[in-house]
């Protein structure tokens, strides 16, 4: 039987994301001895953007689970850039914050560059998301402490999963700062051949058909169809749209399907930039949910727990 006649293999990110956080208790232990005081990410959530709010809550209960030691500051969707950036400046300055997120996207009213200029000004010792300028062209170099947390998150998804990188046609789809950019970099960095297709690409499907891995990060439900994939490759969803018309989750899921039933439930569901039939196709594929969304949160608990470290050896 060949690859594609049988359904990919399920890449449990859940599973790597709990194996990832239990091998950061020792380490957070050492920090908490030798410190006084847990590794401690402080955040800000401005505004009250759902998904943020979401996301922030998961990252702080995830943290404090693990022993992690965190701070969130709250700023109202009406608040000036100048707020925020006196957050940030705090955090930089306070010897108790090993790492600083600032959640994105920041409200519409700091203005159209308020995420760069927020970006730029954490110190980059505590730079978890791996954003500011000089962590960005570490990881360009290879020297990265701090690398943005979907992409690394990725990477150690493919290596514990034994996913060959070495040599192998690797393409992303989708170009952004926070996904696409560094996990090509990360890819490059394994000695994949790596292309980066976006909205321009012209023919998309037979490009991203040429990959080994296809990462997908486009923010578009069940973009990524049939036509896209080799047979075999390993796919990686890192999309995470939440569907809320009935008529969507029935024509990517198919009528009678479990995510139709709990639609009918909830009034919404997630679907990835994957669509469910290329499960039929791919070697092997990550889900959504429980995909790369878990291993998003190991990775910056990873890199505020690296990033207390790092602190400890200057002290010394
Ligand atoms: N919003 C969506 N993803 C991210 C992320 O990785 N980091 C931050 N700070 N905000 C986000």
């Amino acid at each position: 039987m060949s690859a594609a006649a049988s359904p990919a293999r399920v890449l449990d990110g859940a599973a790597v994301a709990a194996e990832i956080r239990d091998a950061l208790r020792p380490r957070i232990e050492a920090v908490r001895r030798a410190a006084g005081r847990p590794p401690t990410l402080g955040l800000l959530l401005a505004g009250s953007d759902p998904g943020s709010e979401v996301y922030v809550r998961n990252k702080m209960r995830q943290g404090e689970g693990l022993g992690i030691g965190t701070a969130l500051e709250r700023l109202p969707a009406s608040a000036a850039f100048e707020e925020a950036l006196r957050v940030v400046e705090a955090f930089n300055a306070d010897p108790d914050i090993d790492g600083i997120l600032v959640q994105s996207p920041l409200p519409a009213g700091m203005g159209d560059d308020a995420e760069r200029r927020i970006f730029e000004a954490i110190e980059p010792s505590k730079d978890v998301d791996g954003f500011h300028p000089e962590n960005v062209g570490r990881l360009v170099q290879q020297t990265s402490t701090l690398a943005p947390c979907t992409p690394s998150g990725v990477m150690e998804l493919l290596d514990r999963s034994g996913v060959a990188l070495n040599g192998r046609q690797a393409v992303v789809i989708g170009r952004s700062d926070i996904v696409g950019k560094p996990m090509a970099m990360l890819l490059l960095h394994r000695h994949a051949t790596v292309t980066i297709c976006h909205s321009r690409t012209v023919d998309l499907p037979r490009v991203a058909s040429q990959a080994d891995v296809l990462v997908a990060a486009v923010g578009r439900p069940a973009f990524v169809t049939v036509e896209f994939v080799k047979p075999g490759a390993t796919v990686v969803d890192v999309g995470t749209n939440t569907l809320t018309d009935r008529d969507q989750v029935a024509s990517i899921f198919g009528v009678g399907s479990k995510k139709l039933a709990a639609f009918d439930r909830r009034g919404r569901v997630l679907s990835g930039d994957v669509h469910p039939g290329v499960a039929g196709v791919a070697g092997a594929i990550t889900p959504v949910p429980g995909g790369v969304g878990p291993l998003t949160i190991a990775m910056l608990l990873s890199n505020t727990v690296q990033a207390a470290e790092q602190r400890l050896r200057w002290r010394a």
